[in-house]
């Protein structure tokens, strides 16, 4: 894994040497399609497998008393998604660019969020404040709603089964703001470093691509994902967006 100290001098060294440039840049393209290759060829076969233990379920329904079905399934079920995370990862720099409302955009997301909370017994307090008179946007609309639904998905993770989730949206003269706030675990301080490192997680059931997924595509953009939390208070995650 490369962190941001061997990015920095692997920059430099592309910028000091034209030979150097060349041969990194050959390299990344060949890691890039290494890994969606793998991703593919693991997942086709992989969803296969999870579409027949689903029909084996439906048609023999007693094969979910036999001892470790359901882990089964769900362990499948979790690589299918792990799979489809990383290859999300390894295209979070490729972006279609469309002009769109960003206010629509959001307020769909918002209320998508609410119906799924809804949808699930808890009593969960989500408001969101979208002003209708936000700019056009020009970016990826479909990694954007990704960061969005990430953002908002940790934040209902954190809060478990009571608490405040907001989704606020402001804009400056040069940039949109949105914040995603949650009075959730919060996070602790030796945690903060690392959040955004690919496949850290530090949930039972995570993969931990969510948040590395989510900045790749806000880079991507100009922008900038940042966090600030408090242990046992709650967390805000801001995106900042270039307009
Ligand atoms: N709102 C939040 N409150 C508390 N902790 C958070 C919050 N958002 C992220 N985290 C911490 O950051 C870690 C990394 O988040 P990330 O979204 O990358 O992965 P994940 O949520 O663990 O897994 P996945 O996104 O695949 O479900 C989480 O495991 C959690 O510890
Ligand atoms: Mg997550």
């Amino acid at each position: 894994m490369m962190y941001n100290i061997d990015i920095n001098k692997m920059n430099q060294l592309m910028r000091e040497n034209e030979t150097a440039r060349d041969i990194i840049n050959q390299l990344l393209e060949n890691q890039h399609s290494m890994v969606s290759t793998i991703a593919h060829e693991v997942r086709n076969p992989l969803t296969l497998i999870f579409s027949s233990l689903q029909v084996m379920q439906v048609q023999h329904p007693e094969v979910k008393e036999f001892p470790h079905w359901s882990q089964t399934l769900s362990d499948v079920e979790f690589t299918c998604q792990l799979l489809n995370e990383l290859s999300a990862l390894n295209n979070g720099n490729s972006l279609n660019y469309s002009v769109f409302s960003i206010s629509r955009l959001l307020k769909n997301i918002a209320v998508s969020f609410a119906i799924s909370l809804d949808s699930q017994n808890n009593s969960i307090e989500f408001t969101s404040s979208i002003p209708e008179d936000l700019d056009d946007f020009t970016g990826d609309k479909i990694k954007l709603e990704e960061v969005f639904l990430n953002l908002l998905k940790n934040a209902r993770d954190a809060v478990g089964d009571s608490g405040r989730i907001s989704l606020c949206v402001s804009q400056s003269e040069d940039s949109l703001i949105i914040l995603v706030n949650d009075n959730g675990c919060g996070i602790p301080q030796d945690h903060l470093e690392d959040i955004f490192e690919p496949f850290k997680t530090y949930k039972t059931d995570g993969t931990g691509l969510g948040l590395a997924l989510a900045k790749r595509i806000v880079e991507s953009h100009g922008g900038s994902l940042s966090v600030s939390s408090i242990e046992n208070t709650g967390s805000t995650f801001t995106v900042k967006l270039p307009r």
